[in-house]
């Protein structure tokens, strides 16, 4: 249990001071400051950044920017949504006693638990996700490195604030902690949020900073650092710049997806099946359409990586009867030509009506 204490409880609901940690990295010398410097100084030599990208290659760079992955993270202070949630003021959580207020000071997004005198006001650091489904804040804290996911989210299907998905778990909380707040974070899971909704994090021997990451999953998350491939396409030399990832076959592309979005390796063990089809690799990869295709099928099957979804059915059932002809040997005995999407890849609600389609492709039960 992590209590609040320290600078948070004995301050008369002032804010914890992260401005203090946030003014102070370079003040000379001490190995941590070198070390910043020295991450800094290798992105900036080995990554380009997405805007660099957009001059040659402009057929990627506008489906990426339709997609998720190119506004997956962003300051709470900075985006759209504070705005919203500061013009509404309070909001009343449906399944606990608290009545959470939104505030901004000193440049920063705060919350507060104004139902329970005391409790102090919180800041709200990042926020994450793009709203396609959901966006979730976390808090920070640059002192501790640790963090908590509010309880309060935007959820897309009601188009609304709600309760974070899966916090159900935790209507039973301790006054006087830090879940008044939501889920408290040890370091690595607040490592691991950024990490995936990121295309570079620091190395656990440097602080989880904003200036220290490349935010979003951007070109250069998949494609790898691409600095020299600019510089030497600029002088029309682009072959020779031989890249670090290259993803021309399923196999090599999965790799990458993977890291972000999960197959049997990494999933929780205790995940529940509704859980289990959030994680496409996972489901895709016990297909028998994946495992009996000979190395052939992979997300690009049905995707472009670089754009956001596509919901025109009859581009996906084309790719299903690219394998499975109508009046061949492997076709649909029951429906050979009808909606192959909703009976063998169904959606499936996870939680607050967020639904994903269920990449395990088989015979329905
Ligand atoms: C000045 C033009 C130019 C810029 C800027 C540029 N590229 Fe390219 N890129 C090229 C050319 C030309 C090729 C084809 C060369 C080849 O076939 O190897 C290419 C090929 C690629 C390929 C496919 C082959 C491979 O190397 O994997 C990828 C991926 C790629 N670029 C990514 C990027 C990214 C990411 C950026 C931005 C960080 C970028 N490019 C910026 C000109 C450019
Ligand atoms: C292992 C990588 C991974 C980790 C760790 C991770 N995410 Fe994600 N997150 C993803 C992927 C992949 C998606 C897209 C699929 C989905 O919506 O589940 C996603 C989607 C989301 C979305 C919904 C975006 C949308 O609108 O579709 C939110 C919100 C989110 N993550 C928040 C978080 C938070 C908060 C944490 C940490 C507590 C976290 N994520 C940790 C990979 C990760
Ligand atoms: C989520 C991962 C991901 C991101 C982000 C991403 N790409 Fe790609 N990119 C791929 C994959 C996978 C392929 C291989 C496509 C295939 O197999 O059809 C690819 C292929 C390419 C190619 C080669 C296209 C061809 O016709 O051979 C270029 C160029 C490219 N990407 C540029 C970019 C640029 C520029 C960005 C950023 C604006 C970007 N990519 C972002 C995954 C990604
Ligand atoms: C660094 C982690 C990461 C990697 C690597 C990654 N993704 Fe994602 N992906 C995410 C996150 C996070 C989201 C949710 C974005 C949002 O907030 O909407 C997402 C969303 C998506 C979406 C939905 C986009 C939309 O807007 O509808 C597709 C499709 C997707 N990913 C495919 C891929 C494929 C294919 C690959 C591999 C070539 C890949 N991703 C690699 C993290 C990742
Ligand atoms: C790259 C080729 C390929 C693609 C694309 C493909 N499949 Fe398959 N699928 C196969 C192979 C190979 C099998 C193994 C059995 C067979 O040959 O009939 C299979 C098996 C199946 C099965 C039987 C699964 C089981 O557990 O008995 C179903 C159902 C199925 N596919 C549906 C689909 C649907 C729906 C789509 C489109 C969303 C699709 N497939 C796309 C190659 C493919
Ligand atoms: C056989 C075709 C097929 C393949 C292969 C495939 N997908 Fe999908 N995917 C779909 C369909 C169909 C949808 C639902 C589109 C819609 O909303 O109508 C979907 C939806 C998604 C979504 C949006 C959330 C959801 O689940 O509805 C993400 C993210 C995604 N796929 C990622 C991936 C990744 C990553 C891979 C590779 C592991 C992959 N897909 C491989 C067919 C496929
Ligand atoms: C109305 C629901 C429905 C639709 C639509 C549908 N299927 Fe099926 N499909 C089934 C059911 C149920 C089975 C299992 C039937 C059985 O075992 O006799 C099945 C079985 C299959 C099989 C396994 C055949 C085998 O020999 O084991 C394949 C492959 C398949 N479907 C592909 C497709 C494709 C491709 C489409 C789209 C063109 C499609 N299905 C549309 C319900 C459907």
């Amino acid at each position: 249990m992590i209590y609040l204490t320290g600078g948070w409880d004995g301050t008369g609901g002032s804010l914890p001071t992260t401005d203090e940690h946030a003014a102070q990295p370079f003040d000379g010398g001490s190995p941590v400051d070198e070390q910043v410097e020295a991450w800094k100084a290798l992105i900036a030599a080995n990554f380009a950044g997405d805007a660099a990208c957009a001059s040659c290659h402009a057929e990627e760079m506008k489906a990426h920017k339709r997609s998720g992955h190119s506004h997956t993270l962003a300051m709470m202070h900075d985006s759209q949504w504070a705005e919203e949630l500061l013009e509404l003021a309070t909001y009343e959580d449906p399944r606990r006693d608290q009545r959470f207020r939104f505030q901004t000071r000193d440049n920063q997004f705060t919350v507060q638990d104004v139902a329970n005198p005391g409790t102090p006001a919180m800041p709200v650091t990042w926020l994450l996700g793009s709203g396609v489904h959901a966006q979730t804040p976390i808090w920070v804290d640059e002192s501790s490195q640790r963090g908590v996911e509010m309880r309060w989210s935007y959820l897309a299907p009601s188009d609304a604030i709600g309760v974070t998905p899966d916090h159900e778990r935790f209507d039973d909380y301790q006054q006087g902690t830090i879940e008044c707040y939501g889920r408290p974070l040890d370091n690595a899971s607040v490592r691991a949020c950024l990490a995936c909704h990121t295309t570079m994090s620091p190395p656990p021997n440097l602080p989880i900073r904003q200036d220290l990451y490349i935010a979003n999953v951007g070109c250069e998350r998949c494609h790898g650092p691409r600095k020299k491939h600019v510089v030497m396409a600029e002088q029309g030399l682009a072959e020779q710049a031989k890249p670090l990832v290259t993803l021309d076959n399923p196999a090599a592309a999965m790799k990458v997806c993977v890291q972000c979005h999960r197959d049997a390796d990494s999933v929780s063990p205790t995940a529940t099946p509704e859980e289990l089809v959030r994680f496409q690799p996972y489901g895709l990869k016990k297909s028998r359409c994946f495992i009996e295709s000979s190395g052939k099928m992979g997300c690009s099957s049905c995707h472009d990586a670089h754009d956001a979804v596509s919901t025109d059915r009859r581009l996906y059932i084309e790719r299903c009867q690219q394998c499975h002809q109508p009046k061949s040997s492997n076709d649909c005995p029951q429906m050979p030509t009808g909606d192959c999407i909703q009976c063998h890849m169904p959606a499936v609600e996870w939680t607050a009506g967020i639904e994903f389609h269920d990449h395990w492709i088989r015979s329905p039960e």
